[in-house]
């Protein structure tokens, strides 16, 4: 498939640090991809360079077949941003946000009206496009300024932590949002998140940063794949007795007792948990309670970076 975003080890440097360090990103066409990481990982230092906010201090990148630093004019009408820090103005109504927006991106004049009711309807803001921004939801204001960076129909739209700060039920309502725009326009989108659960559920790729260079990336499911790290959680009558008798079974990679639950590293969980059953029916062992667990993409980070993602900010 041919990428519509492509880095050759780009780096951006404040003096002697080192924001972005030699980052080879390949998106493709009309993918959700996700740079993901923790606070300071450089998503953001990233993302503005492929926007042409930021100058890169080596390497080379491209955006829909354009250079970032040869053709700036070209890739911003390319493209369309939403940036981590909020922009939208109290005093103005949803449609003469957009309004503004077009007539900034230079979307013709016979062309704008027709545009921004497509634009409202597809961000299900027609109701309140009169209304003043003020009077909006958290969620109202993202899906406003999503729609924004839509007006001018781009072939790619950057989202910077597009769900920062929004509550459990407003962010599943921006990730269905996204799922739908980029299965029905022919856009792609490239989103940061430090949430890893976003990264899961909505992007086909993702790719993990961390202190400004990319650790890994692939799909969601390929990542947590290659661990080959499924946990069967256990409790039991004797734990003692069962994890004396365990150590001699050749499939688990690990035993850790947490509290009063016994937790089985194994390979492939869902073929073993009935062995693991049987196994203790066999020693004389009672199971209360037996669970499988598949690795997150938390997993994942800890795994290459020896530590976990932060929380919100
Ligand atoms: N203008 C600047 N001058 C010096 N250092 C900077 C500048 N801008 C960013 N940095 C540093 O570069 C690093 C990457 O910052 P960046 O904003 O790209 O991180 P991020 O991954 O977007 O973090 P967050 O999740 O908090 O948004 C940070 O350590 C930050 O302090
Ligand atoms: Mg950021």
């Amino acid at each position: 498939m041919e990428n519509i975003i492509e880095t050759w080890d780009i780096t951006k440097k404040y003096d002697d640090f080192t924001a972005v360090d030699s980052v080879n990103l390949q998106v493709p066409r009309n993918s959700v991809y996700g740079v993901l990481g923790p606070n300071g990982a450089g998503k953001t230092t990233l993302i503005s360079m492929l926007c042409t906010i930021l100058h890169p201090s080596s390497g080379k990148a491209q955006v829909n077949g354009y250079d970032v630093v040869k053709n700036p004019t070209e890739v911003r009408k390319s493209i369309g941003i939403v940036f981590q820090s909020r922009a939208l103005d109290d005093i103005l109504t949803g449609r003469e946000h957009l309004e503004m927006h077009a007539a900034l991106y230079g979307v013709p004049k016979e062309l704008r009206n027709q545009r921004i009711d497509d634009i409202l309807e597809l961000i299900a803001l027609g109701k309140k496009a009169d209304e003043y921004v003020k009077t909006y939801s958290g969620g109202m204001k993202r899906r406003l300024e999503i729609g924004r960076g839509l007006i001018h129909y781009p072939k790619v739209l950057f989202l910077d932590e597009p769900t920062l700060g929004l509550d459990p039920q407003t962010r599943e309502s921006i990730w269905n949002y996204i799922e739908n725009l980029n299965k029905n326009e022919d856009i792609t989108v490239l989103m940061t998140t430090h949430y890893m659960e976003e990264a899961d559920k909505l992007c086909d790729e993702v790719a993990i940063i961390n202190s400004g260079q990319i650790i890994t990336s692939d799909s969601p499911r390929n990542l947590k794949r290659k661990l080959k790290a499924d946990t069967i959680t256990l409790t039991v009558d004797d734990p003692e007795k069962f994890v004396e008798n365990a150590k001699n079974l050749d499939f688990i990679k690990d035993i850790f007792v947490v509290d009063s639950e016994i937790k089985l590293m194994v390979e492939m969980g869902e073929n073993l948990v009935t062995e693991v059953v049987e196994f203790a029916s066999k020693i004389g062992v009672q199971i209360q309670s037996v669970e499988l667990e598949h690795p997150n993409l938390e997993d994942v980070f800890i795994k290459y970076t020896g530590s976990r993602i932060q929380g919100e900010k």
